[in-house]
């Protein structure tokens, strides 16, 4: 293990230092963390200056009677409530008494060696890591809350949790238990986060931070589209290349928070963790509670920066290792190709089709399973329909592996039709509130995975299937938000624990099938990216990121979510045109071109569909075949962003190929010549560009840039590189870097 990377000095400073950051703060004279430094590494982080001024302020009430000493000016890591903070705090609750202020000082700390996996929930793996954890508690409720940092050798990720143990013997009801807080020095920033709906997933909105809170959240029991668990704060005007950051996400699929708060004196407090609206948890004597995993990055140069400081370490850290250096496997999925439509002819026509161009995988999607005909029945019944799969799923398999496919298949675990014979059986098993009719979503009611009863179903139907050995990949799907959450297996006053109970219930089923099936590729999805978040990814190595398949819609939404996400772990297939989201007709090449980069690629189309455009088909499931290895674990980078032109650039993880992809959306006369600037490349190498043979010095692309195709709706001359003429044109250029 290389030179230590936590310090601590005597009077109990604490500093976590690699080459990409440092982090440090001390136990102030009044056992009050208080935050020093955040940003680029420094070579003596013990000896950084606080520039925090103990000052009279006005109004302001001094800390337990500390003169000048005031915790409304003061950079906390773990603020409460109540003792002269009056931002939002990261904790807050009640004792046995009705007492609900509380104050956390400094007791110990301890260094441990890597890094602890949190208890339940899922969390960054350590390696190269080490972890401070410092326990602060109150005397006076008995309560005590270890906050854990870890810091990794290789990564600019800092990770955070917290803790919280009952040493009394009296309960304590906890109402905030963020996981991490960050006040940050008072300077002029943005805020930069994620919201969006289905089929519209990833919009990227910029502000100003305001003078007061701005709150992203979730209370629909996913992390959801509406607001991605995502924010980043920035220097104003940060560019791809340009601006200081410090951005935050969790390790959490259910009700979130994530809050910006400027303070009267301007500093800015970030929180993230659980949602306190609606969260309540009894924290018995002796018990403990942890919450879920923070992550933090700090990135000095841009959003470029940024992006791939998150892509290197969801790729290394969270993803399934299993799968980390594992080429995806092109496939067919039958869900556009033919809805509720399937039986196992056709299932075995399409597999044909898909031996024709040339994939590698048949999924069958939605549908299959006992009565299954529209999307008002039978989930909950994992049996194959009896009609329809008269010889059954494992017999289907076979089959389709004896052609030389891969099999997968499509599950929605977490939800039961009332037309269902579980739903007949148990219907106590779904999440509800006595007296309420529950509110259905897409037909369906979602089952309370906080009961240990629920999850031994579903294992043992999920298990049932998988179990014949020739599934390879299994689509996860969760197409509703949660209401009416209410458990019959919780007590009355544990009722808003449900929420966090059904996901440590979940993430235990997850695991359990994940563990006895690590060589099945799970993706997954929640009617799209509903559920898109690193919880969900620390199980499955992909996810469909959202159901809009049209290309252009697809642009921004695989754009937003490239600024956290690796691409390795998007899927993304060519799906009809006339879309069936939206409407628009586009071709077959753009289609394909805007998921080019993500790792699992394939069509959803029909056989008709497949007929009517084969060559292309063919073509470019070759190209997706052909570069699937380059797809996973190479650098990503955003070039071109504006209302009407899209750039991206991906070099393979050995540097030997560069592929720019460019979208122009809507065509118009008499355009302006346009070139990308190209970056990473190796200056002084050539790269040799596949379409033609010409060879660019990688200097030249990086400063002199590559004109980008004209799209011309007159005249056509020799010499310059056209697009089709019309709307929602593409081209993909490959380079091939030479020998230096
Ligand atoms: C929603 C998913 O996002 C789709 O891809 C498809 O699997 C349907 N559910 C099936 O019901």
């Amino acid at each position: 293990m290389p030179a230590t990377m936590i310090t601590v000095s005597k009077d109990k400073v604490f500093a976590l230092s690699n080459s990409k950051f440092s982090y440090v703060f001390r136990a102030s004279p009044e056992g009050i963390l208080e935050h020093l430094h955040y940003g680029g590494p420094l070579s003596d982080p013990l000896n950084v200056v606080s520039h925090h001024i103990r000052t009279q302020r006005e109004v302001a009430s001094t800390f337990q009677g500390g003169r000048y000493f005031n915790l409304s000016d003061t950079p906390q890591e773990y603020p409460s409530f109540g003792t002269s903070d009056y931002r939002f705090p990261a904790v807050h609750g009640r004792n046995a008494d009705g007492n609900t202020v509380f104050s956390l000082t400094y007791k110990s700390y301890s260094i441990v060696k890597d890094k602890p996996r949190l208890k339940k929930l899922p969390s960054a793996r350590g390696g190269d890591s080490e972890t401070l954890i410092i326990t602060l508690h109150d005397p006076l409720h008995k309560l005590e809350v270890d906050l854990l940092y870890t810091i990794y050798q290789d990564y600019g990720v800092l990770a955070r949790s917290a803790r919280f143990k009952n040493k009394g013997e009296q309960e304590i009801q906890i109402q905030h238990a963020f996981s991490s807080a960050l006040d940050l020095p008072q300077a002029d920033y943005e805020i930069m986060h994620m919201h969006g709906t289905w089929a519209r997933e990833f919009n990227v909105e910029r502000i100003d931070v305001p003078k007061s809170r701005f709150v992203v959240d979730s209370a629909r029991g996913t992390s959801s589209a509406a607001h991605s668990p995502f924010i980043a704060l920035m220097e104003k005007g940060t560019t791809e290349d340009h601006g200081r950051i410090y951005a935050t996400t969790l390790v959490y699929s259910g009700n979130f928070a994530m809050s910006v708060e400027r303070g009267e004196f301007e500093d800015v407090r970030v929180l993230a963790g659980i949602n306190p609206f609606n969260f309540h948890w009894r924290l018995k004597p002796s018990k403990t509670f942890c919450t879920p995993e923070a992550l933090h990055v700090f990135a000095p140069n841009g959003l470029r920066n940024m992006s791939h400081l998150w892509h290197d370490f969801i790729r290394e850290k969270i993803s399934p290792p299993q799968f980390k250096n594992i080429a995806r496997p092109t496939y067919l999925n039958t869900w556009e190709a033919a809805y509720f439509d399937v039986n196992e002819d056709k299932v075995l026509t399409l597999a044909d089709k898909a031996l024709e161009i040339g994939v590698d995988m048949l999924v069958l999607d939605d549908g299959w399973f006992e009565g299954r005909r529209d999307d008002t029945s039978s989930l909950g019944d994992w049996r194959a329909d009896k009609d329809r799969f008269a010889s059954g799923i494992p017999a289907l398999a076979a089959k389709i592996k004896a052609k030389g496919l891969k099999f997968g298949i499509w599950f929605e675990p977490e939800m039961v039709n009332p037309k269902s014979q579980l739903y007949q059986d148990h219907p106590d098993w779904i999440l509800h509130v006595p007296g309420r009719t529950p509110s259905l979503g897409r037909n369906q009611l979602t089952l309370d995975l906080s009961r240990d009863e629920v999850i031994d179903y579903l294992f043992g139907q999920i298990d049932d299937i998988l179990s014949c050995g020739d599934i390879d990949y299994v689509k996860w799907d969760m197409n509703r938000n949660m209401t009416e959450v209410g458990s019959a297996g919780q007590s009355r006053n544990r009722q808003r624990e449900v929420s966090h109970r059904y996901m440590i219930g979940l993430y235990k089923l997850l695991k359990k099938l994940t563990k006895k099936y690590p060589h099945i590729l799970f993706e997954n999805c929640a009617s799209g990216g509903n559920r898109f978040d690193l919880g969900m990814l620390s199980y499955m190595p992909q996810g469909w990121i959202s159901d809009m398949c049209d290309p252009i819609g697809r642009l921004s939404i695989i754009g937003g979510a490239s600024y956290i996400y690796p691409l390795d772990v998007m899927a993304a297939y060519i799906g009809p045109s006339p879309n069936h989201q939206n409407g628009r007709i586009s071709s077959v090449q753009t289609r394909f071109l805007a998921g080019v980069f993500t790792a699992a690629r394939g069509v959803s189309l029909s056989e008709a569909e497949i007929e009517a455009h084969k060559d292309e088909i063919i073509h470019f499931m070759k190209l997706a075949k052909d570069t699937a290895d380059d797809m996973i674990g190479g650098r990503f980078n955003r070039l071109i962003l504006n209302h009407n032109e899209v750039c991206w650039q991906y070099i393979s993880a050995d540097n030997s190929t560069v592929y720019v992809a460019y979208f122009h959306i809507l065509s118009a006369p008499n355009l302006p010549f346009r070139r990308a600037y190209l970056t990473g490349l190796d200056p002084h190498c050539e790269y040799m560009l596949v379409e033609d043979g010409s060879r660019y010095r990688g200097d030249a692309l990086m400063h002199n840039g590559m004109p980008m195709p004209y799209v011309s709706t007159g005249h056509v001359r020799e010499n310059t590189r056209y697009m089709a003429k019309g709307d929602f044109s593409s081209h993909l250029f490959i380079f091939k870097k030479a020998a230096p």
